[in-house]
């Protein structure tokens, strides 16, 4: 497979990319712009980069909102409720086609490598069973990472210990937690203690749903952090939302800064879903409820974006594309200055990689997989500026989606000629 005319990012000639058996055989740079019947594509100065990354979404809950009830008050609590009540309706073929329609709708849309939580504090792990099952089957294809995800606490839901146990047993990748909506501040720490520990006994990667509350003084990033330093985990383990440091005072984060620095724990932040989720509890003036990223990215720290809802009890909309939540997030962050639009891609390709630790086979270099996606514009600041449609993904040399731009057939014309 031979692309010509690509742009690549942080770079400015155009490109020729040759692949063969799978991997990136050739990158080289062109004297101008190439005609040559014989390309199999042309990326016409459009940028070709790796495949966005969703390193946090809840598949087994996608398209399911307002089954069978909606979320009226639009707060996490209620969302909590909402799913509790669809939960005990799963059934292993409503599971399979709503997760594999997502997938499909993420693939459509230049995601290669998913992260997804799947809600493990039922008795039967009807969903988890399923999503593992899928993962094999799509291997080829798509880059799943299943974290046993314990929506309704480790501590504080009969049986949870045995019940995450049970799903990695049965496949699961990554060891989940959610230490804020344990029923004391005691057993979230518990919790954090023992989800490291069990990473070190499984070798399993940690992702937790930390301090997901307005609360400031929901404080177990400092416990998680401190547990994964420790076990010298740290780019192992990621933290998940932490929006509360939205409300920590600047005193306590700026200790707490030191700490994540000597950590290196990975950060998600879903922008969409927590400017949406959080400030709930405020009159005026609202929270916006999003976690630091520009200063967590300023401190040398890995941020990542992601949606982590389509259409669920939490979150109605969501549409599979991350550069509609990079757009939101950078907004919401205030992270529009030119220099960081320069490299914005960074939040939902690389820093997604790194949370994932995929690292070693992501990224377009010679010798690694051919996995690449192709986006209108030629840089980052005119991707988003175009919001365009993905127009190639190919995973190791194999097309895995190819989409014409849109043209529009007839305009008005606004002044005579
Ligand atoms: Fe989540």
């Amino acid at each position: 497979m031979k692309i010509i005319n690509a742009r690549l990012r942080g770079k400015q000639p155009l490109f020729t990319l040759l692949i063969e058996n799978g991997l990136f055989s050739q990158i080289e740079a062109q004297q101008g712009v190439l005609t040559d019947d014989l390309a199999t594509y042309d990326a016409k100065g459009n940028l070709c980069c790796a495949p966005f990354v969703e390193p946090h979404i809840h598949l087994d809950a996608a398209l399911t909102a307002g089954e069978p009830n909606w979320n009226m008050s639009g707060t996490l609590f209620e969302g909590i409720e909402r799913w509790a009540e669809r939960k005990p309706l799963l059934t292993r073929q409503d599971v399979e086609q709503r997760v594999l329609k997502t997938i499909e709708l993420l693939v459509a849309n230049g995601v290669q490598y998913i992260r997804t939580h799947v809600d493990v504090t039922d008795p039967e792990l009807v969903a988890l069973k399923a999503i593992v099952d899928i993962k094999q089957r799509i291997k080829d294809k798509i880059h799943l990472q299943i974290v046993a995800f314990p929506q309704e606490g480790i501590w504080s839901y009969p049986n949870g210990r045995q019940l995450m146990e049970r799903a990695l047993e049965e496949g699961a990748d990554v060891i989940g937690g959610i230490p804020h909506f344990e029923f004391t501040r005691e057993y979230g720490v518990e919790s954090m203690r023992w989800v490291i520990e069990l990473a070190q006994k499984t070798g399993k990667l940690v992702d937790v749903h930390c301090d997901e509350i307005d609360d400031g003084a929901a404080r177990f990033l400092e416990v998680l952090a401190t547990a994964a330093l420790e076990a010298n985990l740290g780019p192992r383990v990621t933290a998940s939302h932490t929006t509360a440091m939205h409300s920590y005072n600047n005193a306590y984060c700026s200790k707490l800064f030191r700490l994540l620095k000597m950590s290196k724990i990975n950060f998600v932040s879903c922008p969409t879903e927590s400017i949406h989720l959080q400030g709930r509890f405020d009159t005026y003036p609202k929270r916006r409820g999003i976690t630091r990223v520009k200063e967590l990215r300023e401190a040398g720290l890995n941020v990542c974006f992601a949606q982590d809802s389509i259409q669920d009890p939490w979150y109605t909309l969501g549409n599979g594309k991350l550069l509609r939540v990079l757009d939101s997030g950078i907004h919401s962050c205030h992270m529009m200055g030119y220099s960081e639009l320069q490299n914005c891609l960074d939040l939902i390709t690389d820093n997604g990689a790194k949370t994932l630790q995929v690292e070693h086979e992501y990224g377009i270099e010679l010798g690694k997989p051919a996995n690449l996606i192709v986006l209108q514009g030629g840089n980052d600041v005119e991707v988003l500026q175009q919001q365009g449609e993905v127009l190639l993904s190919i995973r190791h040399g194999n097309v895995l989606l190819e989409r014409k731009p849109a043209e529009v057939v007839s305009i008005t014309q606004f002044v005579d000629s």
